[in-house]
């Protein structure tokens, strides 16, 4: 398995970039994800990750052409999601929130193929190197969808559909001006609560300690979870989360990490959810919000 971890590239050559000879309007990949599934609709957003347009090697095109029909999900807002059919079982669901090139993804679908992981980021080269990933090592259990994971929540989610959460390594907007693009806020996390079933695990990972002090303190004070970690704190890394690439390089900087345990609370518990509910559709109705 870890050899295509390393090199998902095949059958093309390792690193080969395609060159894009394309006419105005055609689009990048025809068979692959849309560059921009939501459309203009969902733009006045403040959005928890940067727009880029990266370089996609050979190895990454071919796997987002062969694979994105049967294995990918544009995030466009429009429909609401049946996840049985998407997965062809009714397996519990993990959502994984910015999976970069996947590798960790891969890993853990993998060592857990009970468990279906819908796989989010709108970084195209890391959809092809997951597509690939999966492909290589035979998982059934992993979609990828591209866009924004709010979207997803807010538009295409229904209430309890999800056993878990992953936020592995979310981009840390290091300065102050920035810090309103953090995705673990307090309303993304009322919008989270209410896709999530009861008991369902979430899972957050960060080498940017102020980042980490921010997520146990708006985790913490969220009436829809509760800490797993006794003492209330920080958790040590389980065992079935591996490293990630951005958690590689964090630590070659130095950087200490800190993994968050929390849980959905059952339902009624403290009272809360149904006052989730409420703020949620109030949310659904009002256009102009920024989102999380
Ligand atoms: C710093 S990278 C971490 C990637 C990976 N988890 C790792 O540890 O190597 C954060 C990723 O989250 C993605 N991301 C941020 N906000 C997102 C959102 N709202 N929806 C989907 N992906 C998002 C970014 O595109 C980026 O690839």
């Amino acid at each position: 398995m870890s050899e295509f971890l390393n090199t998902p590239e095949a059958p093309h050559a390792p690193g080969a970039s395609i060159r894009h000879t394309r006419d105005k309007g055609e689009p990048r990949f025809p068979n692959g994800p849309k560059a921009d599934p939501a459309g203009s609709h969902f733009e006045r957003r403040i959005r928890s990750f940067q727009p880029r347009r990266s370089r996609v090697t050979a190895g990454q095109a071919d796997a987002l052409q062969r694979l994105w029909a049967d294995r990918g999900l544009d995030i466009d807002g429009q429909l609401t999601l049946d996840l049985a059919e998407l997965f062809g079982n009714t397996n519990p669901v993990v959502l994984e929130i910015g999976f970069g090139m996947g590798e960790a993804t891969a890993r853990m679908a993998a060592a857990d193929p009970d468990t279906n992981v819908l796989a989010v980021d709108v970084h195209t080269p890391g959809q092809g190197n997951l597509l690939n990933l999966a492909d290589h090592m035979g998982l059934t259990n992993v979609r990828v969808g591209n866009g924004d994971a709010i979207i997803l929540l807010r538009e295409m989610l229904t209430p309890d559909s999800l056993g878990g959460l992953r936020v592995y390594f979310p981009d840390p907007w290091p300065k102050k001006r920035h810090h309103k693009r953090r995705l673990i806020q307090p309303e993304f996390l009322t919008l989270a609560a209410t896709r999530l079933k009861p008991g369902a695990l979430v899972h957050c990972a960060t080498d940017w300690e102020p980042y980490a002090e921010q997520m146990l303190e708006v985790l913490g004070a969220h009436p829809g979870f509760e800490n797993t970690v006794p003492d209330g704190g920080f958790a040590p890394r389980p065992a079935f989360r591996p490293l990630t690439r951005f958690e590689g390089q964090g630590l070659d900087k130095g950087h200490v990490v800190n993994d968050l345990l929390f849980r959905r609370v059952q339902h009624g518990q403290h009272g809360h959810h149904t006052e989730e509910h409420r703020e949620h559709d109030q949310r659904d109705n009002d256009q102009s919000s920024t989102g999380a």
